[in-house]
């Protein structure tokens, strides 16, 4: 069942009496079945968005469907949504099995049937062994499991989870969002995943919405999104290191960059802004390319090498930093100090208008 949203508006009047569009003007359909990634940085209005879907907020504008099924004016109990937050909210005095089993206590669900549903649930989040535990007997991953267990156990129409890996430490947040994929995986239920964590989301995901000052940016999968961003927001906020961005123009079908050609496009001439990801940069063995720079840092890690060039030079067109970051294979053994000609993949240069918005 897939989840619609039509014009859907949330305006919140802080005390100072200020308008905030926490979320605006959303027109987007989760599809059926599939586990989606909403993604921005803080305060882009996720949460906001998940909790419209919820019900425990109420839009200002616009509709919300479950399939055909209208839900804009219903209560959440009647929803149909399983919801799960970041800090577990379980009952600590309650055991895993009093944890999943409350929910279908309040829906009067019969003992046995209720036994049954509970049992499956903890083996669905693999607690099945753990079930006369406390809470604060387990991890914080098998904690969350366990919100998850309880969110499922009311067989909901949609799953919502915001920020659910926030709480846990590196390695938790790694295995728990596997086990997140699979449950998914294994359930089949719709699914919207908030996170402000880009490698999360692209990780976890089989489409990514980019979301920011409650607009939504692009929607798409993990790696077309990362290959073809709509925006320089997307392009940025997408990757790690972060795309180099460089002011550049375009003369007679050149791509111009501090006057050094880097690629040819059939776009007419104007100024626009080039956005080439740190791994769309190639080492040019045949040392012709114009696009040269000192290397300043190296740092390599296995495969891979990581260049970095300082550019202070009051002239430079690099936007945002001071340094660009190129990953090379490292079997080019380059040391700090060396010039070394760059080639730009094609496919990997990116261009994009004055305003933002890719050409
Ligand atoms: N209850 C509220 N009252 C006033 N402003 C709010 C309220 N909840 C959220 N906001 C504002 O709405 C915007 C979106 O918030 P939120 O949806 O929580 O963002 P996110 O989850 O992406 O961090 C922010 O500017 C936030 O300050
Ligand atoms: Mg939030």
């Amino acid at each position: 069942m897939d989840i619609k949203m039509v014009n859907l508006t949330k305006i919140f009047t802080s005390k100072n009496r200020k308008e905030v569009q926490a979320v605006s003007h959303v027109d987007l359909t989760i599809p059926s079945g599939k586990l989606i990634g909403l993604l921005g940085p803080s305060g882009c209005g996720k949460s906001t968005t998940l909790y419209l879907i919820a019900g425990l907020l109420k839009q200002n504008e616009g509709q919300i469907f479950f399939g055909d099924d209208e839900v804009s004016e219903m209560p959440p109990e009647k929803r149909g949504i399983g919801l799960v937050f970041q800090n577990y909210a379980l009952y600590p005095h309650f055991t895993v099995r009093e944890n999943i089993l409350f929910p279908l206590q309040n829906l009067h669900v019969p003992k046995e049937e209720a036994k049954t549903r509970t049992y499956d649930m903890a083996k669905l989040v693999g607690l099945e062994e753990m079930l006369d535990r406390k809470p604060k007997e387990l991890s914080g991953g098998q904690q969350q499991r366990v919100a998850i267990a309880r969110a499922l156990v009311k067989k909901p129409r949609v799953l919502l989870l915001d920020e659910p890996l926030s709480n846990l430490d590196a390695r938790l947040r790694l295995q728990t969002r596997e086990e997140i994929k699979r449950i998914q995986r294994e359930t089949g239920i719709t699914t919207v995943f908030v996170t402000h964590d880009q490698e999360e989301a692209m990780s976890i995901s089989d489409e990514i919405v980019v979301m920011k000052d409650g607009v939504i940016q692009q929607m798409g999968q993990p790696q077309d999104v990362y290959d073809h961003p709509d925006n320089l927001f997307v392009a940025k906020f997408l990757g790690s290191p972060q795309i180099n961005v460089f002011d550049s123009t375009i003369e007679a079908g050149k791509v111009l960059i501090d006057g050094m050609a880097i690629g040819a496009t059939e776009l007419p001439d104007q100024k626009v802004i080039i956005g080439i990801r740190p791994e769309g940069l190639q080492v040019d063995k045949t040392k012709t390319s114009p696009f040269k720079f000192e290397i300043d840092l190296v740092e390599t890690i296995g495969r891979d090498t990581t260049l970095i060039i300082e550019v202070t030079s009051e002239e430079s067109t690099l936007l945002d930093k001071k340094t660009f970051k190129a990953i090379v294979d490292a079997e080019n053994r380059i040391k700090p100090k060396d010039v070394i000609h760059f080639v730009v993949k094609p496919e990997k240069m990116h261009i994009f208008g004055l305003d933002g918005n890719r050409l």
